[in-house]
């Protein structure tokens, strides 16, 4: 059917892509995704997609062959003749380098900007970028959303009192002064310096933390180290309960020793990664961003605005 929407996924993330289809009541798109003998990638759309309005959910996170199935599903698409073709990645990968900070370093996240694009993806829909700017690498229309309010409905219902929102660096400042406007709740920063590419120290935390319940919010999560330096530096400052919601939970192997020596009450992160067992238990809790996915996806295709998702 012309102007038809069709919601096709790599192999990267099929479970989060089943949800968004659920939530949209519409069938899964057919595709086979799989691999030549010697690893390489290979994609058959197995419907016709002539004149459909097409979008191919996938993050990019490592390893780079979920990047390289995205491309190569979209200039499939493209091939089929497809009327238009949307990328949605809920989570950018990529992203940590996207500015010349140093000499003979790359801008990885402009890079894979331009390789979406030049597949042929005429739309981009996304979720809590590293830094927004990097909306800015795509010369291609992006919706950028936030799963602000998914983990803000799930502290909300916690009813924590006494609660400040805290920053783990200065890069999540302007995102945790959101959180804590919409929690009612007074903001701190940690100080927090990058010693290697897997490691950091806390210098300071600026703002009122003893006897206060905490939240830590981030955009991503990897080792842990930033959020677990973080609550042990909050409690040495006498924070009481310290709770810890991140949007991308891209745990390394490490992850779960490292939050489960941390003074941390519970890790919340959303599924735009696929949830892996980190051994925290009960301390961890996965809430699923398909329904704001799915309803991006739908406000795209029906030509109307995304702003009401924003809040
Ligand atoms: C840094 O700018 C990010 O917002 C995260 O704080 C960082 O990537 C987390 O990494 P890790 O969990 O390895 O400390």
């Amino acid at each position: 059917m012309v102007d038809s929407l069709r919601v096709f996924t790599g192999t990267a993330h099929p479970e989060l892509a089943k949800e968004i289809c659920r939530y949209l009541k519409v069938d899964e798109g057919a595709a086979d995704v799989s691999r030549f003998p010697d690893g390489e990638i290979t994609v058959k759309i197995s419907e016709n997609v002539r004149g459909c309005d097409i979008f191919i959910v996938q993050p990019t996170s490592a390893p780079g062959d979920n990047l390289l199935e995205l491309l190569i599903m979209i200039d499939a698409a493209r091939r089929s003749s497809a009327r238009r073709v949307t990328a949605v990645i809920p989570y950018f990968g990529y992203a940590r380098q996207d500015r010349k900070d140093q000499p003979r370093v790359p801008i990885s996240s402009k890079l894979v900007a331009n390789l979406i694009t030049t597949a042929g993806a005429e739309r981009v829909l996304t979720m809590d970028l590293h830094s927004s700017q990097i909306q800015g690498f795509f010369d291609i229309p992006l919706d950028h959303l936030f799963a602000a309010p998914v983990l803000i409905d799930y502290f909300q219902e916690k009813r924590i009192e006494n609660l400040t929102v805290v920053a783990p660096d200065v890069g999540s400042l302007k995102m945790a002064r959101a959180y804590a406007k919409r929690l009612g709740a007074s903001l701190a920063v940690v100080d927090k310096r990058r010693t290697r590419a897997d490691d950091t120290e806390v210098m300071n935390v600026i703002g009122e933390v003893d006897g206060r319940n905490i939240v830590i919010f981030d955009d991503v999560m990897s080792t842990g180290r930033t959020i677990a330096r973080a609550a042990t530096a909050l409690r040495a400052q006498g924070a009481k309960s310290i709770y810890v919601g991140v949007t991308h939970g891209g745990f390394a192997p490490s992850a779960g020793k490292i939050l489960g020596e941390a003074p941390i009450e519970e890790v919340v992160v959303t599924d735009s990664l696929p949830p892996r067992d980190i051994g925290l238990g009960d301390k961890h809790r996965v809430l699923t961003v398909s329904r704001l996915l799915g309803e991006g996806i739908r406000r795209i295709h029906e030509e109307r605005s995304l702003s009401s998702l924003f809040v």
